[in-house]
C-alpha cells in the first residue's frame, strides 16, 4: 500500500466569500464542531508518522481559525511543508508577519477575475482590492506565490487579462482550473459550464502564454473533464496519495467524498493510520477489484482508475459506476447532455443569478491593509 504524500487540512468551513462554485458541502452547519488545536496537533503528528510531507491548509477560509499561526508553527516543528490556500481575506500585515515567523512555506491566493467588479460579483463580496494588496504583501515577505483561478462561463473569456495580471503581480505560478462540479458548483452547473468555443479560445491563449512566459511563470491549466474523452485519474487513485481531513475530523480520500454513502471515518474515533490502512471507506475503491465493466477489462484501468468516484455518484447515484465523463461509460449521455445544453446557449445565465454559497463569515480580524 502507498503512503499518503499530502494532507489537505480543511480547518474550517467558515468563509467570508460566497463563490457559486465552492466545493464545500451544502450542509455547512453540520461541520461546526471543529477540531481543537490539540486534536489538529495529534492528527498532524500521526500524518507525519504515516509519511505525509506536504500539509495544505484550506477551508472555507483557513485564516478564519484564530489559532492558525500556532497550527503552522506546530506543523513546521514536525517537518511538514506548509501551504496556505486562501482567499486572502483576513491576511493583514500583522497576521502575515506572524505566519512568516511561524515558518509558513508557501501561499496560494484565489482570485475570481482580473476585473474588480466581476471579481467582487463572483466572490459575492467586495474583495478584489484586498486580494491584490495581499498578493503584494506576500511577495514583499518573500513567499513563493501561486494564484488560483477557478474558470467558468463567466470569466473564461478574460483568461488573457488574468494571465497579464498574474505576470504583473509577479506570481511564480498560476493554476487555471476549470470548475469541478461538486458541492455548490454542482448546484450551479448549468450556469457555470463554458461552451466549446470559449474553451478553444482559452486554450489558444494559454498555449501562447506558456511560450511567452516559459522562464517567468509556471502555468497550470486544468481542462474541464466534461469535454474530455477520458476521465481524470482523480486524486491519483482512491486512497493512493492524498487524504483530506474536514473541520470536524472526518477523514476522506478526496474533498468531495463527504457526499458518498459510505461508512464514516473520523480522527475522533480512530488513528489516522487505521483509517488510511484499514477503514472500509479507504478500502472501498482502492485498486481495480471493485471495478465494473467497461473499466474492469479496459487497458486504461490503471491510468485513470475508472475516473472520479464522486462524479460517478453525483451523476448516477452509484459511486461504483464508471465515471460518466468517459465516452465508453454506459452513462456518458448524462455528461453529453450537459455539454449540449452549454453549447446551445440555453443555460447562459447572468452571473447575478448564480446561487451564492451560504454565508459563514466569522470575521476573525479586520481585513484592512
Ligand atoms: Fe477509464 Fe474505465 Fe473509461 Fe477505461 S472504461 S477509459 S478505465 S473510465
Ligand atoms: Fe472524489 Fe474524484 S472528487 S474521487
Amino acid at each position: 500500500m502507498n503512503k499518503p504524500f499530502g494532507m489537505l487540512a480543511e480547518l474550517t468551513y467558515a468563509c467570508p466569500l460566497h463563490c457559486p462554485y465552492c466545493s464545500n458541502p451544502l450542509n455547512l452547519a453540520d461541520y461546526r464542531e471543529e477540531l481543537t488545536m490539540a486534536e489538529w496537533q495529534r492528527v498532524m503528528m500521526e500524518a507525519r508518522s504515516l509519511g505525509v510531507l506536504q500539509l495544505h491548509l484550506s477551508g472555507g477560509e483557513p485564516l478564519q481559525r484564530r489559532d492558525l499561526v500556532e497550527l503552522v508553527a506546530s506543523a513546521r516543528e514536525l517537518g511538514l511543508y506548509t501551504n496556505l490556500i486562501t482567499s486572502a481575506l483576513g491576511l493583514s500585515p500583522r497576521r502575515a508577519e506572524q505566519l512568516k515567523t511561524a515558518g509558513l512555506d508557501h501561499v496560494q491566493i484565489s482570485i475570481q477575475a482580473d476585473e474588480p467588479a466581476l471579481s467582487d460579483r463572483i466572490a459575492g463580496t467586495p474583495s478584489y482590492g484586498h486580494k491584490i494588496a495581499a498578493v503584494r504583501l506576500v511577495k514583499e515577505l518573500g513567499w513563493p506565490l501561486t494564484l488560483n483561478v477557478v474558470l467558468h462561463r463567466h470569466n473564461i473569456d478574460r483568461i488573457g487579462s488574468i494571465l497579464d495580471l498574474a505576470e504583473e503581480l509577479g506570481a511564480d505560478r498560476i493554476e487555471l482550473a476549470n470548475t469541478q462540479y461538486y458541492g455548490w458548483a454542482w448546484y450551479n452547473r448549468a450556469a457555470l459550464l463554458p461552451s466549446r468555443v470559449q474553451l478553444d479560445q482559452a486554450e489558444a491563449v494559454v498555449r501562447a502564454a506558456r511560450q511567452r512566459l516559459e522562464r517567468k511563470m509556471q502555468i497550470i491549466y486544468v481542462v474541464p473533464d466534461y469535454y474530455s474523452r477520458y476521465p481524470k485519474p482523480c486524486m491519483g487513485g482512491w486512497g493512493q496519495q492524498q487524504l483530506t481531513v474536514t473541520p470536524n475530523g472526518d477523514v476522506l480520500p478526496c474533498p468531495a467524498a463527504h457526499a458518498l454513502k459510505l461508512p464514516r471515518a473520523t480522527v475522533r474515533e480512530h488513528s489516522l493510520a487505521w483509517i488510511w490502512e484499514e477503514s472500509p471507506l479507504f478500502q472501498r475503491f482502492r485498486g481495480t477489484e471493485w471495478m465494473p465493466e467497461p473499466c474492469r477489462s479496459c487497458e486504461r484501468r490503471e491510468v485513470d482508475f475508472g475516473g472520479c468516484r464522486c462524479q460517478a455518484f453525483q451523476l448516477t447515484g452509484d459511486a461504483a459506476r464508471t465515471d460518466p465523463v468517459c465516452h465508453l461509460s454506459p452513462d456518458h449521455r448524462l455528461v453529453a447532455g450537459a455539454v449540449e445544453a452549454a453549447n446551445a446557449g440555453a443555460e447562459a445565465i447572468a452571473p447575478e443569478r448564480l446561487v451564492p454559497r451560504a454565508s459563514t463569515d466569522r470575521r476573525v480580524e479586520t481585513t484592512a491593509m
